[in-house]
């Protein structure tokens, strides 16, 4: 059985004391929830002040960008090196960064190839634009970022994915379970033609783009989809640890 996720990805967003406050509430309200992994991704400046705060309990802490040379002249970049021991997971290839920052599926390559041989885990994003999909072109997408994303690389078990359609991230319009669904299952058929079946069964398919307490049972409840990737409702403690607790129960009556 895949473990579910549910991972916040706090953005550009929180100050020192905002996120202090925030990892004692999530401590506090998802401690004695079992059956789903909890991940919090804060801004850098506050990693240690969020790996302090969550010292000992279930939560992990996540970053939300590598880059692939271990050091050097790269003004404003984090090193696999400098994250390795301090976070577990991080998040890559978010279209935030694919958009605003010029990731492209071979940069994102190399960051997931720096990140694994660091022993981070990560949180590999996918995803198609409104356009793309309009055009219908969603499963060439996502099979095109898949493969070039996950090029050279053997994916161990339990490795994370996340789709979150680029038109449903930030504007409320979130997917809807069966399209997620959909989109989710052709995600995990090219890691099954790329890295064999077994493989693919055991990789975590997150779904992320206005995912709520309101609807994320309706995500976690599809059969392809092991939990989400959360923005804006994973900057309150109350609403993540909601979706924490719907996610494990979902999951626990899951067939
Ligand atoms: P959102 O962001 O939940 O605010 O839509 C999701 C993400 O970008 O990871």
């Amino acid at each position: 059985m895949r473990i579910p996720i549910v991972a916040g990805n706090w953005k550009m967003n929180t100050t020192a004391a905002s996120c202090a406050e925030l990892c004692d509430g999530i401590r506090k309200g998802v401690d004695g929830i079992s059956g789903v992994e909890k991940v919090v991704c804060p801004p850098f400046p506050f990693l240690f002040i969020a790996r302090d705060r969550l010292k000992g309990s279930s939560v992990k802490v996540g970053a939300q960008n590598v880059h692939w040379a271990e050091r050097g002249a790269y003004t404003g970049a984090v090193s696999h090196m400098m994250l390795a021991g301090v976070v577990e997971y991080v998040i890559i290839g978010h279209s935030e960064r694919r958009a605003y920052h010029g990731d492209t599926d071979e940069t994102v390559n190399r960051r997931l190839v720096a990140a694994l041989a660091a022993g981070l885990k990560p949180i590999f994003c996918v995803g198609e634009t409104e356009s793309e999909r309009e055009a219908g072109r969603t499963e060439e997408v996502l099979r095109r970022q898949v493969r070039l994303g996950l090029k050279g690389i053997n994916v161990p078990e339990g490795f994370v994915i996340a789709y979150e359609p680029v038109w449903a991230i930030g504007t409320g319009k979130a997917a809807t379970g069966p399209m997620a669904n959909e989109a989710i299952g052709l995600i995990r058929a090219e890691v099954a033609r790329l890295s064999g079946a077994a493989v693919a069964q055991s990789v975590r398919i997150l779904y992320g783009g206005s995912v709520t307490p309101d609807n994320v049972a309706e995500f976690a409840s599809q059969p392809e989809i092991d939990g989400g990737l959360v923005g804006g409702a994973s900057l309150n403690a109350d609403s993540f640890v909601s979706l924490v607790r719907q996610t494990a129960e979902v999951a626990a009556a899951k067939p």
